[in-house]
C-alpha cells in the first residue's frame, strides 16, 4: 500500500463581500448579533459565477502550487452541495474548463463534511494503486439554495471554493475517519431537490428547495462530534492531542470550536480560523482554510495537522496528516 501526500493547495472566493450590516438591511438582524453568536463578519456572494467557475480557478491554483498539468490528474473529486446541475456532475465540468483530459470525474454529497469524504475518497483510490495523481475540490455557491427571509439561515453562509493536490508518496495522511446517522438527525439540515411532480399523480408536495436548518440541534450534534473525531483520528495512531500542530476545523461558528477546544483541553491557537472573513462555506470551509495557512507560511514540513468537520446527512469526520511540503 501507498501512501498519499498533499503536494499543492488553492483557494477562490468570489469578490462581493456583503457585511454584517448589509445583510440587516435584508433580514431583521444586526451585526451584534452576527457576530457574537457566530464570530461572522462578513462573507462572500457570487454575483454570476456558478459552482464550477470558483471550483476551477481554485483548481487551477492547486495545479500550479503542485507544480502539475491538468493533463496529470487521473481523479477528481468534487464535494459540493450547490452544483451547477444534477447532470453532469460538477466534476465533469472543471474537467473541461481546467483541461484535466485524462481524469476520471465524479461528486460527492455530504453537505459541509464534503470535502473530508472526498479526500477520504480520493486516498483509497491512491493507496490501492488505482490513480496517482488526484484533485479534490470543496466548492460552493450556497447563496443560490439560501432562504433570503430567514435570518436563521441566510447570515450563516458564504460562497467559496479550496482545492488540494494529492499523489503517491511515503508519508502523508496518517488516518482517516468517516461517520453518518441519517436515522436520528437527518432533519436538523435540509434542502430538498426536484420533488416527485408529474401528470399521474393527484396530489403532490410544495416542498421548500432551500436550505432550511435546526440551529440548536446542529450546535449539539457539532460540538460532540467534532470532539469525538478529533480523539476518532488520533486513536491506535501513537499520536496525542500534544503532537498536533494545527487543527483545521470546518468554519462554522466560533463558539462551536471554542466549545470543542474547552472540551478536550485544545490550546484555541491550535485551531486555524478564518469564518470571519467567509462565513460558513460548507463543503469548500476547510480546504479554503487550509490554503490560507499554507499561504500565509503556517505549514511547515513534518507539522502534524487535523481536518475536522461535521454537516447535514448527519456526516461528520476527520483526517489527521503530516504536512510534507
Ligand atoms: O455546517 C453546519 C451548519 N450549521 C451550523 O453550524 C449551525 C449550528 N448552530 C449555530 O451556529 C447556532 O445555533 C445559531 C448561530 C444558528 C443560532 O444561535 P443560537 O444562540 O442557538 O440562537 P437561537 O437559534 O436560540 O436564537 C436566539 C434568538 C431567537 O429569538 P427569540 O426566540 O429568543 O426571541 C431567534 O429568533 O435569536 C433570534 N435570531 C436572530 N436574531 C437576529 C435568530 N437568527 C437571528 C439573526 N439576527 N440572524
Amino acid at each position: 500500500m501507498k501512501n498519499v501526500e498533499i503536494i499543492g493547495t488553492g483557494s477562490y472566493v468570489p469578490q462581493r463581500i456583503v457585511t454584517n450590516d448589509e445583510l440587516s438591511t435584508i433580514v431583521e438582524t444586526s451585526d451584534e448579533w452576527i457576530s457574537t453568536r457566530t464570530g461572522i463578519s462578513e462573507r462572500r456572494i457570487s454575483l454570476g459565477e456558478n459552482t464550477s467557475d470558483l471550483a476551477a480557478k481554485a483548481a487551477l491554483e492547486a495545479l500550479k502550487s503542485a507544480k502539475l498539468d491538468a493533463k496529470d490528474i487521473d481523479l477528481i473529486i468534487i464535494a459540493t452541495t450547490s452544483p451547477d446541475s444534477y447532470v453532469p456532475s460538477t466534476a465533469c465540468i472543471v474537467q473541461e474548463l481546467i483541461g484535466a483530459t485524462n481524469a476520471v470525474c465524479f461528486d460527492v454529497s455530504a453537505a459541509c463534511t464534503g470535502f473530508i469524504f472526498a479526500l477520504n475518497t480520493a486516498v483509497q483510490y491512491i493507496k490501492t494503486g488505482e490513480y496517482k495523481n488526484a484533485l479534490v475540490v470543496g466548492a460552493e455557491v450556497l447563496s443560490k439554495i439560501m432562504d433570503w427571509k430567514d435570518r436563521n439561515t441566510c447570515v450563516l453562509f458564504g460562497d467559496g471554493s479550496g482545492a488540494m493536490v494529492l499523489r503517491a508518496g511515503e508519508e502523508g495522511i496518517i488516518k482517516t475517519y468517516m461517520a453518518s446517522d441519517g436515522v436520528k438527525g437527518r432533519e436538523f439540515l435540509h434542502c430538498f431537490a426536484a420533488q416527485n411532480k408529474n401528470p399521474f399523480m393527484y396530489n403532490s408536495l410544495d416542498v421548500k428547495d432551500k436550505i432550511t436548518m435546526s440551529g440548536k440541534d446542529v450546535f449539539k450534534f457539532a460540538v460532540k462530534v467534532m470532539a469525538s473525531s478529533i480523539e476518532k483520528v488520533l486513536e491506535t495512531t501513537q499520536n496525542s492531542i500534544e503532537d498536533i500542530d494545527y487543527i483545521v476545523p470546518h468554519q462554522a461558528n466560533i463558539r462551536i470550536i471554542e466549545f470543542v477546544a474547552k472540551k478536550l483541553k485544545i490550546d484555541m491557537n491550535k485551531f486555524f480560523v478564518n469564518l470571519n472573513k467567509y462565513g460558513n462555506t460548507s463543503g469548500a470551509s476547510i480546504p479554503l482554510a487550509l490554503d490560507e495557512m499554507n499561504k500565509q507560511g503556517l505549514l511547515k514540513k513534518g507539522n502534524k495537522v487535523i481536518f475536522v468537520g461535521f454537516g447535514g446527512g448527519l456526516t461528520w469526520g476527520s483526517v489527521l496528516v503530516k504536512w510534507t511540503i
